[in-house]
């Protein structure tokens, strides 16, 4: 345990390493000893570790952070640098925690009880560095989902008001107004349209918009300000918000070839207009949020790795949660909530009509796979799915991404509708979007890598993995030991049905983003579990 601690950051000053260790030695009064020996254990780590980098750094730009490696590399859709964790494969651990399993089937509740003890192996840990950082990466999912909140029907706004800042126009609005100027070949401003949804998508129908997949800033920031538990007063507010659209910021400098001091400025600006305010100091930022519509690297700029920003690096960020689109997962207080999907209800209505279509859809292939290949990427395991794909034309089909063939969102959502499962490896970076466009088209998503959802989304899928996925080893897959058609063909109708019934029912509501005038009764959407667990998250550690 205290290893772990430890070596969480190998290169954090000596001064935080001291802190740890006073930590763990709290934690474990009687344990002194057994600091020291893994002190010892650690350093030789650190030495083989540091020459396993020397050995990659010739190659790429390689950071350690986090007792991992991250590797930077280029984004095939951005042109930009992302930062990866490598060596990503560990294991889980159940936590009998949240309020997901109200659907399920007794045999199952009965499997979960059974491996309780034994944590869920996504994949086994290769050396003691591996399995330490597993450790620390299990012990924040447990603690996220202590903070789920199972909420409350009849919402009562008693000593929970939020307050939102009201931010000069700079730091967000001004921002959407660059839309024309962030892409070279793009303009981006459509968009930006209505609350940040893009524009409607007729063919889908009344309550779908062609949203992209960095919209969070907006589309979280318009609902929250007709949120019933808005207060006025900062001395009335257990929760605040901060409408700064950080990822916005950072897509600007997607394409600029500008230097690193200028990406920080607004963010430095904001930090500073915060700091001139009682509220954010009254409790250091703990009671503060930030809605950050972009995956974590983007803002963790460190020393020699090339990622845009640094805004979740700087001191005063430490203390605020932080929502993302995709964690880091040695972070306890990045929270990952869902990609925003194209499906944007207002009313309970427009959720049940959109489960009753889909759960009565027949579907003709069993397998679907939406994606590119990445040539580039030797690690990716995207070009034997796509070989796997096409040689069994039967069973499935492919929609060639590089082609164009995805640009179409209602091409998309059409296939996905009519899949049983939809084939789901890591892109860019670890999660995808389309694992979200899968799950609200009932379609159950195949998984490749634990970062992809497990490891992530702790408010808004539940612990147990196989109530709403299948789990297939990349590395298995790579050295050809599965053939990804036969595995999921060996799947039993009755196991679909579960898995489906239970997506539909009980994860759908909770995975789209109403729009700002939604009003639910019966469900409570992606926005509202957030907006709960973070009420709840406060009340338990403030
Ligand atoms: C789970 O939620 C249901 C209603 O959605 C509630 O009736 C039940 O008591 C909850 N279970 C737990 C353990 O809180
Ligand atoms: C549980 O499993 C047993 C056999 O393994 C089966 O006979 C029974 O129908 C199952 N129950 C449910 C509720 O699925
Ligand atoms: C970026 O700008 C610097 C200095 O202005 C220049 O030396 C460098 O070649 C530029 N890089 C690219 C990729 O254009
Ligand atoms: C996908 O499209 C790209 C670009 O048109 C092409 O090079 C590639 O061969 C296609 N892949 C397959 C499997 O058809």
């Amino acid at each position: 345990m205290h290893v772990s601690i430890s070596k969480r950051r190998p290169r954090t000053s000596k001064k935080t390493e001291t802190e740890k260790h006073e930590k763990s030695l709290k934690d474990h009064p009687n344990s002194i000893c057994s600091v020291f020996s893994s002190l010892v254990l650690y350093l030789v780590l650190l030495t083989i570790l540091f020459l396993f980098l020397i050995s990659l750094w010739s190659t790429s730009t390689t950071v350690v952070s986090g007792n991992v490696v991250r590797i930077c590399i280029s984004s095939r859709k951005l042109n930009d640098l992302y930062c990866l964790t490598a060596g990503s494969h560990y294991p889980g651990l159940r936590v009998p925690v949240s309020n997901f399993t109200k659907l399920v089937s007794e045999n199952i509740t009965k499997k979960e009880i059974s491996t309780e003890e034994e944590p869920y192996r996504y994949i086994v840990p290769k050396d003691e560095v591996e399995e330490s950082g597993l450790k620390d990466v299990n012990k924040y999912l447990k603690i996220q989902r202590s903070w789920l909140s199972i909420g409350n029907n009849q919402r009562s706004c008693k000593g929970q008001g939020i307050y939102v800042y009201d931010l000069p126009s700079k730091f967000n609005k001004d921002l959407l107004g660059e839309c024309s100027d962030m892409f070279p070949w793009a303009n981006f401003c459509s968009y930006f349209k209505n609350d940040g949804f893009g524009e409607s998508i007729e063919e889908l129908g009344e309550r779908w918009f062609n949203t992209h997949q960095y919209s969070l800033e907006p589309i979280f920031h318009s609902r929250v300000l007709k949120h019933p538990c808005r207060v006025y007063d900062e001395n009335q507010a257990k929760l605040f918000y901060v409408p700064f659209y950080g990822g916005m910021d950072v897509l600007r400098w997607h394409f600029k070839n500008i230097s690193t001091d200028v990406k920080d400025v607004l963010a430095i600006k904001l930090l500073k207009w915060l700091g001139s305010k009682s509220s954010w100091r009254k409790n250091s930022g703990k009671d503060h949020v930030f809605v950050l519509g972009k995956i974590t690297w983007d803002f963790r700029r460190k020393e020699h790795y090339s990622c845009i920003s640094s805004f979740l690096e700087m001191q005063e960020m430490k203390n605020p949660t932080k929502l993302l689109i995709e964690r880091n997962p040695w972070e306890v207080i990045d929270i990952a909530i869902p990609h925003p999907t194209f499906f944007h209800p207002r009313t309970d209505d427009d959720i049940s009509s959109w489960q009753n279509k889909i759960i009565r859809q027949s579907r003709r292939s069993l397998i679907s796979f939406a994606g590119g290949a990445r040539p580039g990427n030797p690690k990716s395991i995207r070009s034997t799915l796509i070989d796997q794909c096409t040689s069994s034309p039967n069973q499935c089909r492919f929609l060639n991404c590089t082609s164009g063939g995805c640009n179409k969102p209602e091409l998309v959502m059409e296939l996905f509708q009519d899949s049983e499962f939809c084939l789901q490896p890591p892109g860019d970076s670890p999660t995808r979007k389309s694992v979200f466009d899968s799950l609200i088209s009932g379609c159950i998503p195949v998984l490749f890598d634990p970062f992809t959802a497990y490891y992530q989304y702790t408010w808004h899928l539940p612990e147990d993995h196989r109530l709403y996925s299948v789990y297939i080893n990349q590395d298995d897959l790579k050295a050809n030991k599965v053939n990804v058609i036969k595995k999921l063909m060996s799947v039993t109708l009755r196991e679909r049905e579960n898995m489906r019934s239970y997506i539909v029912h009980e994860l759908l509501p909770g995975l789209v983003y109403g729009d700002s005038s939604a009003k639910f009764q019966r469900f409570r959407d992606a926005f509202d579990i957030t907006v709960d667990s973070l009420l709840h998250k406060i009340s338990t550690t403030l």
